[in-house]
């Protein structure tokens, strides 16, 4: 039976209370995770869990086996396999905007059927896929060629957000399975800046734009997207210019009338979040640049993880380590998450991920619009590793506030990484993971600490994720792996996840503002708060207007 569209307050359940009984006694025991480890020598396989390629060891959390029960119990109690469920099937998960949410059949298999209210969504899937790696083969061969008849050199991806994040990390990660044959840059920020470094250096004759927003209504979007036509109609001529623009968009007839030709606006759908969109056409420009077949490996690696979780949501890996958030996140108090790949590639993995978890679950209401009574996402910051333990483990470590770390690695270097000498630095680099995750958790030996300056306390939880290498397969099954889990966080809040209201505000008000930068100094009537309307004074004065 499907769940309904209301979440009972899940802080009033009896398992809410055994978690937090647990948690309480834990705290007044002084647990003590290398006491945990000594006592039982299967902890660290017990605690380690596969899928796919990926090698995941929890067992660094403050948990024991009777915790991950309880929070089991927690997952049954707030429906939330039944969640999962019913947003794989199809059923409008996204209650707020009556959408079903199927980033998950963006990646099935063609002879998967998705079944939406009796309807089948798989043909426009397929067909859409189709178009886009024809398109790129095309830009591949030389095919699609620019207005002058030069091939295409380079595509910029205009887009921000989930228009923008998933391709862009992904195209970082995949740098050593770039084809070469296309360059690809991604230009997001409205800052005047950021269009002008990604059009640095290029030809107008043979680049590409491709103009990637769900609802073709966002502002910087649609700024940098005209202000990148004018760019190529000074040097093309303005029907010229036409040709070097697509579009990937849920509102074709926008795409069009901003003068895309209908041939070239590639769909998205309602039915597809921003921020889950990356293995939809949303990725056109990171598929130029890595090609059809590691695309569609990406995509198969997420369906790795899709699949686990389908099989049963209750026993996958995502369910554990969102339930793991969520023992953190209410029972220990965390406020917050690192995510610290020790990979290079991976840099912008902690970029993505904040908008997955944070623009998905940072709710302050349940589905029925009455208010949370727990705290709801955690802030989601991080950097890579090593650089990240010269700039910010010393307060992983020894702060006065315990931040859960998720440290991602790879056993093998990256594949373009140079022979030998390579091979013994990544050895170095897993070492530094192994080692702060260890430091985290167990802290300083007794016998070497000495003194309270040089102590670390331990017991500091951390997740390490260990893949065989950063393939596009591994990089989809990270992907998904981290999309589901936040989808069991919001299913055990009892929140949606799916939309994102809080981003409109800001959105009107900018465009208020923006009409008084233009013309002038606003008037005693102008309808500001008084500390706006003193800062666009300061504006006017610094602008010598
Ligand atoms: O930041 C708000 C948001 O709506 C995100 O959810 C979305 O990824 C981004 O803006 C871009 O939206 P669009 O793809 O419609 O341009």
């Amino acid at each position: 039976m499907a769940p309904s569209n209301t979440a009972a307050d899940i802080t009033a359940a009896s398992e809410w209370a055994a978690l937090a009984r647990a948690a309480g006694e834990m705290q007044a025991g002084g647990v003590d995770l290398a006491g945990l480890f000594a006592a039982d020598p299967g902890r660290s396989e017990r605690c380690t869990s596969t899928v796919g390629d990926l090698v995941i060891d929890w067992s660094r959390h403050l948990v024991t086996d009777a915790t991950v029960e309880l929070l089991l119990a927690l997952a049954v109690r707030a429906d939330a396999p039944a969640r999962i469920e019913a947003m794989l099937a199809g059923e409008p998960v996204n209650v707020t905007e009556g959408r079903s949410v199927l980033h998950t059949a963006l990646r099935s298999r063609p002879s998967d059927e998705v079944l939406v209210g009796g309807v089948d969504l798989a043909p426009a899937i397929v067909a859409e896929r189709e178009r886009t790696s024809a398109l790129v083969r095309a830009l591949l061969a030389g095919e699609r060629r620019g207005a002058t008849g030069l091939p295409i050199r380079t595509v910029v991806n205009i887009g921000i957000g989930g228009s923008q994040l998933g391709p862009a990390m992904a195209h970082e990660a995949l740098a050593a399975f770039r084809t070469g044959g296309i360059e690809c840059r991604f230009v997001s920020n409205v800052d005047p800046a950021a269009l002008a470094a990604g059009l640095a250096g290029l030809d107008p004759a043979e680049t590409l734009f491709v103009v990637v927003s769900k609802g073709f209504a966002t502002a910087e979007t649609l700024a940098n997207a005209r202000a990148a036509r004018a760019w190529a109609a000074s040097a093309l001529g303005a029907e010229a210019a036409g040709a070097h623009f697509v579009a990937v968009t849920a509102n074709r007839d926008a795409a069009v009338a901003f003068g895309i030709d209908p041939d070239d606006v590639f769909a998205t759908w309602d039915w597809v979040g921003g921020r889950f969109s990356m293995g939809s056409a949303a990725g056109l420009a990171l598929m130029a640049a890595v090609g059809e077949e590691n695309f569609a490996a990406m995509q198969a690696g997420m369906r790795t993880v899709d699949e686990h979780v389908a099989a049963d949501p209750l026993a996958s890996a995502p369910m554990l380590l969102g339930l793991l958030s969520v023992w953190n996140r209410n029972f220990w108090g965390a406020q917050t998450r690192a995510v610290v790949p020790y990979s290079e590639r991976l840099r912008l993995f902690p970029v993505w991920l904040q908008q997955v978890i944070m623009e998905s679950n940072g709710k302050r209401v349940r589905l029925d619009g009455s208010p949370l009574s727990c705290e709801s996402a955690e802030v989601v910051w991080g950097g890579v590793g090593t650089d990240s333990q010269h700039s910010f483990h010393q307060l992983l470590h020894q702060g006065t506030t315990a931040v859960p770390v998720d440290f991602i690695v790879m056993a093998q270097p990256d594949p373009d990484a140079d022979g030998e000498a390579a091979a013994e630095r990544h050895e170095s680099l897993v070492a530094n993971c192994f080692a702060q995750a260890a430091a985290l958790a167990f802290g300083t030996p007794a016998e070497t600490a000495g003194d309270p300056h040089r102590e670390l306390p331990g017991n500091r939880p951390s997740t390490v994720i260990l893949a065989p290498a950063l393939t596009p397969g591994v990089l989809g099954q990270l992907v998904a792996l981290y999309e589901h889990q936040v989808v069991v966080q919001g299913a055990v809040w009892g929140i949606n996840s799916f939309d994102q209201f809080g981003v409109e505000r800001g959105k009107t008000l900018a465009d208020a503002i923006v009409a008084d930068l233009r013309n002038g100094p606003p008037t005693s009537e102008a309808n500001h708060d008084p500390s706006t309307k003193s800062l666009i004074a300061h504006y006017h004065r610094l602008r010598g207007q």
